[in-house]
This record gives structure tokens, C-alpha cells and sequence, in this order.
């Protein structure tokens, strides 16, 4: 059966522009490409932890059988959320399927028809998606810009309205780790700026859950705003190695979201054995406020990444990150397509980010750092990348 034509010209304009999405097996390349900051998807220890969590509450169930408003909602639920809010100092935790689940539940549900949401220009496409639903208006702030941030925030929470809105809330979204750039806010200074705007701050710590603080409990923690943000998603498919996601906020929260968030009500739960393995990572990484080996060995390996590359012509190009992920801007998606073809034919699986995933000009490869990478195989992967864009310029 034919597509119909108007998809088929999207499909065919894509393999024009060579920006055709396409799925591929994983490979057992230098992996410089995945999320997997801590190596927990491939800990042994942990999968066996997983199985004595479940044998130790006697679970033998593979699905979950339904909503969590219905027959999905098992014994690990209360167990798991009750270990992730005690982690991050959180008053609750909601656990949702994904953190696209999460992001669309919380944008789609919360904000009201007459409020108003500001977000970085530079926010994950799962929020965006969340905005979109939601009746709220939104406007997006210059990337990182807190000047842009207050003006907007001046307008909105001066704005005349009619009677019937005077109740506005206003609501601010970041990220603590960018996930396309991997710089971080001046969070403490948003968090000024919704103190003094009475607006509420919402903070997607997906890529920095088990990479910034001593033992990975994310940038809010890490700088005392635990109780000041109004919520924090959490996400598990990243440095937790597993998959799932949560929303940690109040009591009155969690209770709002169970009843309106969309993305948690109408789907089937979580099987319990994502749930024991959210729970091992979560028993694994909570060293009690004493620095993880792990999320230090990721720390360090982020520190020879940024010396490794303070030698180069290439520095230049990179965008400035403390983060696991960093990024250098070569603006072209057939160029970035080629160099990361010629790092894949050495060994290094470093990926493009192509218009429209990012604006045009702004095409660029993202290097994920892991806890294991050797300081070898950083210089290796710089220095052939500089090699090539030298070649490519001369
Ligand atoms: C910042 C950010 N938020 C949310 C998500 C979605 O999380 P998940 O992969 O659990 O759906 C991602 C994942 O790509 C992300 O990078």
C-alpha cells in the first residue's frame, strides 16, 4: 500500500536534504553516543540486585496489568518512590513511564487557560510537546538569558487582565543540563527571579541525575533549592541505566498530577522489574552524602576531556560545558555527517545532531563522556576530529 502523497514528499524532501531518520543496531564502537553516563545499563551487579529485590518482595508478575488508577499499581511503586524522593530531599516523588511522559503530563496538566509559561528557546522536545497541550501561553526566553528571562517576567506579572484572570500564575522551565548544548543555567539566579516574580520554577535534571553533585543527586540539590523549586523531573534512561522517569514535588502536587496529568492516568504502569531496577540504581548510588566512585570516576573523565581539547585549534568550536556531554558546531548537516562517518571507520561512535533536530548553521557532533572512558581514547577521538577538520578546511 502506498504512503499517502503528502507524507511521501515529507519522506523524500528528508532524503533530499540527506536528513532522513533511519533506524540502526547498536555497534561495539568507542561509545561516545549514548546516555549511559555511569555504565548501570550493563552493570551485572545491578541486574542481579534488580532480581533479589524482586524475589525478596516475592514478585512473580512480568506486566504490570493496567493504570496505576487500576490494577498496575504494585507493591514496588510506593517502595521505589519513597527511595527516589528520600534521595533528592523531595517532600514526594511521582514515578511516570518515561520523561516524555513526565514532561507532557506536568505542561499538558498544570498550567492553566490565563497562565503563563516562560521556557529557555533551547528546551528537550518533550516539554515543547507538553506546552502544546496545555491551554496556557508560552513564550520562550533568549537561551541562558536571565536578562531576557526578567523582562519577560516584568511584562507577564504586570500585565492588566480581566477579573476572570486575576488569578495568573506564571511558570519557568529550564534544564539543569541542556541537552543538545550540555551548559548549564545560572539556576540560582532564576530561582531569584522567580522569588521576586512569584513565579514557579520547573527543572528537567535529566542529564544531570547521577552526573553533578558528589553522588549524583543533580544541580538542584547540589545548590540548596530543594525546597524552593515548585518540581523536579528525574529521568531513569540516562546515567540511572534503566528507564522511567519521576516528578518530584509536594504532597498537593503528586495529588493534582494523579488526578489531571493525562500521561500518567491513561496508560498501562511500569512492570515491576523496571521498578527493582530503578530501585538498585537508585540503593547503588545513594552513598549517603559521601562522594560515588562512579559519578567521580565521570567527573574526572569530564576534567580530561575539557584539558584534552584546551590544547587544540578545535576548542574554539566547542560550546562551553562542565557537563558529560559536549558539543562542537560544524554548521552543514552533510559536513557533521562526514566527519562522524570518519570517526565511525577508526572506531568512535560520535553522533550528529542535524537540522531541524538543532537550527540550521547550528549542526553539530555530540561527545557523551562515560565514567569508564579512558584519557587514551579522549585524545585519540580529539585529535583525529582535528585532524579531519583541518583536512577538510586546507
Ligand atoms: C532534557 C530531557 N528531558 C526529557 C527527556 C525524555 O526522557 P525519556 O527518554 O525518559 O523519555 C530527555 C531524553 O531525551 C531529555 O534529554
Amino acid at each position: 500500500m502506498k504512503l499517502p502523497k503528502k507524507l511521501q514528499k515529507k519522506i523524500d524532501a528528508r532524503m533530499v536534504t540527506g536528513t532522513l531518520r533511519v533506524l540502526k543496531e547498536t555497534d561495539d564502537l568507542v561509545d561516545f553516543s549514548s546516555n549511559d553516563y555511569l555504565g548501570f545499563s550493563k552493570n551485572t551487579s545491578l541486574l542481579d540486585k534488580a532480581s533479589e529485590i524482586l524475589k525478596k518482595n516475592n514478585i512473580q508478575q512480568q506486566g504490570a496489568t493496567g493504570s496505576r488508577l487500576l490494577s498496575g499499581n504494585h507493591k514496588l511503586y510506593p517502595i521505589v518512590e519513597t527511595t527516589i524522593a528520600g534521595f533528592h530531599e523531595s517532600e514526594t516523588a511521582l514515578i511516570f513511564n518515561s520523561g516524555y511522559d513526565a514532561n507532557i503530563g506536568f505542561f499538558q496538566s498544570v498550567p492553566q487557560r490565563g497562565d503563563v509559561i516562560l521556557y529557555d528557546e533551547y528546551i528537550h522536545a518533550s516539554i515543547r510537546d507538553g506546552l502544546t497541550m496545555s491551554h496556557a501561553k508560552s513564550y520562550k526566553f533568549i537561551h541562558n538569558n536571565l536578562g531576557h528571562l526578567e523582562k519577560l517576567l516584568i511584562k507577564y506579572a504586570n500585565e492588566e487582565r480581566p477579573q476572570d484572570q486575576s488569578e495568573q500564575e506564571i511558570y519557568v522551565v529550564t534544564e539543569s543540563v541542556f541537552s543538545m548544548d550540555g551548559d548549564t543555567p545560572d539556576l540560582l539566579a532564576i530561582q531569584r527571579l522567580c522569588d521576586t516574580y512569584s513565579a514557579h520554577l520547573v527543572v528537567d535534571e535529566a542529564h544531570a541525575t547521577g552526573v553533578i553533585g558528589d553522588y549524583g543527586q543533580g544541580l538542584v540539590q547540589q545548590l540548596g533549592l530543594e525546597n524552593s523549586v515548585f518540581a523536579r523531573i528525574v529521568t531513569f534512561g540516562k546515567a540511572m541505566g534503566t528507564h522511567g522517569a519521576a516528578i518530584l514535588c509536594n504532597e498537593k502536587l503528586r495529588e493534582y498530577l494523579i488526578n489531571f496529568a493525562r500521561s500518567f492516568i491513561y496508560t498501562t504502569a511500569l512492570p515491576p522489574h523496571t521498578l527493582a531496577t530503578i530501585l538498585a540504581a537508585y540503593l547503588n548510588l545513594d552513598t549517603k552524602d559521601v562522594s560515588h566512585p562512579a559519578v567521580v570516576q565521570l567527573q574526572d573523565t569530564i576534567k580530561i576531556f575539557i584539558k584534552s581539547l584546551a590544547s587544540l585549534k578545535i576548542k574554539d568550536h566547542f560550546i562551553s560545558s562542565s557537563s558529560a556531554i559536549h558539543c562542537i558546531i560544524i554548521p552543514g548537516n552533510s559536513r557533521v555527517i562526514t566527519l562522524s562517518r570518519k570517526l565511525k571507520q577508526h572506531g568512535y561512535n560520535v553522533k550528529p545532531i542535524l537540522s531541524p533536530t538543532v537550527p540550521e548553521g547550528q549542526e553539530r557532533l555530540r561527545f557523551c563522556l562515560h565514567s569508564e572512558m579512558t584519557e587514551e581514547k579522549i585524545k585519540s577521538v580529539l585529535s583525529l576530529l582535528e585532524s579531519f577538520i583541518y583536512e577538510s578546511i586546507t
